[in-house]
Order: C-alpha cells, then structure tokens, then sequence
C-alpha cells in the first residue's frame, strides 16, 4: 500500500478530490464507459466533497458520467432524516455535483426485505461494471464501511449490528444519545470494498491514529476491518500528521522517502 501524508485534513482531503477527479479524467479520455465510484460519509469526506464540489462549479471536472454507490445507511431510519446518509451524502455533495440523479445509489435502510435489498446491490454494482475506485474513511476501532471488529474479510453487502463503541461515536450526530443511534446497519462488505480496481482510505485525526497504525503495519485481521488492504494491489491511505502518529518512526520515513522519490 501506499501511505501519503499531509499537513493537516484540509490537505488530505484536497489531495483526495484531485485524485479521484483525475481518475475520472483518465477514464473518460480512453472509454465511454462509466466512472463507478464508492463514497462514504461521516467527517472525513467532507474537505473531500467540498473540494470535488468546487471542482464541479469551475468545471475542472464532471459527474455526468460517474456512478456511484455509497458504502453504508442505517436501518430504520426514515431518509429525510438529516443523519440518514441520504440526507448526509445530497447535503454535502449530490445537490452541489452535476452527477445525474439515475445514477446515484445509496442502500434503503427502510427496504421490507433488507436481505433482498443487499442481494440487489451487489448486483447493480456488477451490471455498472464494477468499482473503479472506492473511497473510504476508518473508525476509531479500525472498521472500514460498518464492517465492525470480527467482521469477515470475504463479507458483502449485509445487515449488521453496530456496536456499542460505534453508536457512542455517532451518537454526537443524535443529540449524544447513543441509545438514539440505530442499532443496525446496511454495510458494503469489505470484499465489496476490495474488489474496487483502487481503494483510497482516509484517515484524520490523532483518534483514528492507533487504528491507523495497526492496519498499517499490523496483521491483517478480522479485528481490524480496514487492515484487509494490506491484500489489495492498489490501495492508498490518505492521512494527516495526527493520524499516522503512532506508526513507527522508520515506517513514517519510509512513506515519506517513496513519495518523495515519486515526485522527483
Ligand atoms: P468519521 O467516521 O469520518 O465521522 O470519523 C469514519 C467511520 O466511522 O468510518
């Protein structure tokens, strides 16, 4: 994997923008075929779509040709909740991006058969051709998407519980009540996340730092979902000085030294 490290997250999340931005390009200068894109929510992405949005505006880049679909929602809750992440992803990126409504695919929590809405995912992200790239950010227990400690690594798009230490997290979107945090989820599986072509994680913040360091230069594990990238061909941790803190000196020079040498 490789590991670039910014100053601050306004950086990090810059450097996303123009990254997946520049990926589009590249596609939509040697096929017609669309850009599929996976998006998460939650903080991290935020500097990230804001950029993105911006780029849309002066029209250094377009959406009409991507998809995409985001990684998780919340069951049960009604989407024109402002913490569904319906309402999140229109909020902080769709309503401002020119990506046409048709393509756009987010989980529905509130389907009748949630099994059934999973199976169906999975399958429209076939019929689309599958991931170019998938963003992602990681939780302060290491899981990528709600794929939660002892989550399989082979997973795929499911129901699943969240945790206690998870609903205490969000519960700061809930009024910090994490009783008022669904219970369950809708998740892309990490296999979901790893069959992208690329996966970009990115990490902010001293709190994600020893999750960071672990699925950096620990074992990969069920314990900690996004250390599973450890096994992909072409993934990318995008993270600030804060959160690559706890890694290991020489692994911190490392990451720096292969960037460097890159640019040169
Ligand atoms: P955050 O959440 O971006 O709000 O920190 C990330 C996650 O839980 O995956």
């Amino acid at each position: 994997m490789k590991v670039i490290i910014r100053n601050n997250a306004k950086e990090g999340g810059v450097w996303a923008a123009h990254y997946i931005a520049s990926k589009i390009k590249e596609k939509a200068a040697v096929t017609d075929k669309p850009f599929v894109l996976g998006l998460p929510t939650g903080s991290t992405p935020l500097n990230t779509y804001a950029e993105l949005a911006r780029m849309v505006a002066a029209g250094e880049v377009s959406f009409k040709n991507v998809i995409t679909f985001n990684m998780d929602e919340y069951v049960g809750l009604p989407e024109e909740h402002p913490e569904s992440y319906h309402s999140f992803m229109h909020k902080n990126l769709f309503d401002h991006i020119d990506e046409p409504k048709e393509n756009i695919h987010i989980l529905n929590g509130n389907a009748p058969d949630l099994n059934a809405e999973c199976a169906a995912y999975e399958q429209a992200i076939v019929e689309a051709g599958g991931f170019d790239l998938f963003m992602g950010g990681i939780g302060e227990d290491g899981h990528i998407a709600f794929n939660e400690p002892f989550s399989p690594l082979e997973s795929r798009t499911r129901v699943v519980t969240l945790t206690q230490d998870t609903r205490e997290v969000n519960s700061r979107f809930f009024g910090g009540n994490p009783e008022a945090v669904p219970a369950q989820a809708m998740s892309v599986g990490v296999a979901t996340v790893l069959s992208a072509k690329e996966v970009l994680i990115l990490a902010f913040g001293s709190k994600k730092a020893r999750a960071l360091a672990s699925a950096i230069e620990g074992p990969m594990s069920h314990y900690n979902t996004v250390s599973a990238l450890q096994s992909h061909p072409a993934g990318i941790i995008v993270c600030d000085e804060a959160a690559i803190g706890e890694v290991k000196v020489n692994s911190y020079r490392y990451f720096k030294a292969v960037e460097a040498a890159e640019n040169r």
